[in-house]
């Protein structure tokens, strides 16, 4: 039987659905620590209590304030024209707040957890970074600061928002845990008030465990396409992939998602970023007539691609490599792999080799990105390379 228990962890009580029926279940001694309990009781509740349910409640949590930041720059920068050009540009601004709030309820729950970010807090700092500095704190302090105590919101005032920036300059690795984060995926996207996506993506020993995507702008439903926009997507290992609306409201019902059943590649849809430099249309295009495709690309920005293929409302994402040197980052598609794998997909490098996660920052193993829907995919890998063979 699904139930709920609150689990006091830090200054915020936390709800957190115990779920049997969602996979293996947390073992008591992890319980104990977690949540300080009692042995006996984490004894008693283990079995009911699934794998990472508190890491997967409280990203949720981050990414949807993270979320909520980005959207209030947005509308700012929309109605009252606050950001102007002479200043640094609102996604920077979007950018540092959403990591500064991420990092610190990460830092609330998990003061132990390294975290990997892409930013860090050196254009906010001393005399040359006052204003972009009072104007993320103020973002901040205007978007979350309901959720902090006055101690919390005065210390982001001075020094915290410069050090929750800078929890993000992990150099990950093979070994423990560490989350992975992009404030912004997609920044051309934001900025054209299009696809975005606040991506949260927590490594154990260099596998993806738990990821969470949110896409403000993406239509909760594809066959409404004006209607109701703003999904969060959350994947655990071995408990299958969900979406929900992206809102404040943490009992959102959730709902699984899967990947498309398309058995014959004639039918299917690609993914494709709007930028041509993040992948060539034109190679693209090349592997899409070899597939017999002949439906028209959905162009996005971000990982949402990923969300997209996920719940099927595309087929195939292909980030093809933009040239020798390019490495990707592990905060660009940490989440977007593990949504995939437990969506029923795949994810691969051009080459077949699965993403590795464990080197650092970078996916300095792998070259390019192939995610499609597992009955294709096979197909899809063999189309990639005899064209790319072709080609060069
Ligand atoms: C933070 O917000 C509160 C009201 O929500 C306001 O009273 C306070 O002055 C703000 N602090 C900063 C540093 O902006
Ligand atoms: C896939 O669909 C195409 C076009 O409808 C068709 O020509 C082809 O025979 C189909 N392939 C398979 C394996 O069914």
């Amino acid at each position: 039987m699904p139930g709920k228990f609150a689990a006091n962890a830090g200054s915020a009580t936390l709800c957190l659905l115990v779920q049997a029926a969602r996979g293996p279940a947390t073992p008591a001694t992890t319980l104990r620590s977690l949540y300080k309990l009692p042995l006996t009781t984490a004894r008693k509740i283990s079995t009911h209590v699934a794998y990472l349910a508190k890491e997967r409640a409280v990203a949720i949590e981050a990414v949807e304030r993270a979320s909520q930041v980005c959207q209030a720059v947005f509308q700012r920068l929309i109605t009252a024209e606050t950001l102007t050009k002479k200043d640094k540009s609102p996604v920077t601004v979007a950018d540092f707040g959403a990591q500064a709030v991420v990092n610190h309820i990460l830092e609330r729950y998990f003061p132990d957890d390294p975290v990997v970010g892409e930013e860090d807090s050196k254009d906010l700092q001393g005399e040359e970074g006052r204003v972009l500095r009072e104007k993320v704190t103020e973002l901040v302090n205007a978007t979350t600061g309901d959720a902090m105590s006055s101690d919390e919101a005065s210390c982001f005032a001075r020094s915290c928002i410069l050090r929750a920036i800078d929890r993000g300059q992990y150099a990950g690795g093979p070994r423990g845990r560490h989350w992975t984060l992009d404030p912004i995926d997609g920044t051309k996207g934001f900025l054209r008030g299009e696809q975005f996506a606040v991506c949260l993506a927590l490594i154990i020993d260099g596998q993806v465990h738990l990821g969470v995507v949110g896409c403000p702008n993406l239509p909760y439903d594809m066959s409404k396409p004006d209607g109701e926009r703003g999904v969060l997507m959350v994947a655990v290992k071995g408990q299958g992939a969900f979406q929900r609306k992206l809102s404040a409201d943490s009992s959102e019902q959730e709902t699984p998602v899967h990947v498309s059943g398309v058995q014959n590649t004639s039918d299917a849809v690609f993914c494709e970023s709007v930028e041509a430099q993040h992948s060539d249309h034109s190679t693209n295009a090349n592997i899409a007539r070899l597939l017999g495709i002949t439906k028209p690309s959905v162009r996005m920005d971000s990982q949402c691609k990923y969300a997209s293929v996920a719940r099927g409302d595309a087929e195939i994402y292909l980030r093809l490599p933009v040239s020798e040197t390019y490495v990707e980052k592990i905060w660009d598609h940490a989440s977007g792999n593990i949504i995939i794998h437990e969506a029923g997909g795949r994810v691969s490098d051009i080459n077949g080799k699965p993403l590795d996660f464990s080197i650092g920052r970078t996916l300095s193993a792998n070259k390019g990105v192939v995610a499609a829907s597992a009955k294709i995919f096979d197909e899809v890998i063999g189309a990639v390379q005899a064209t790319l063979a072709k080609d060069n």
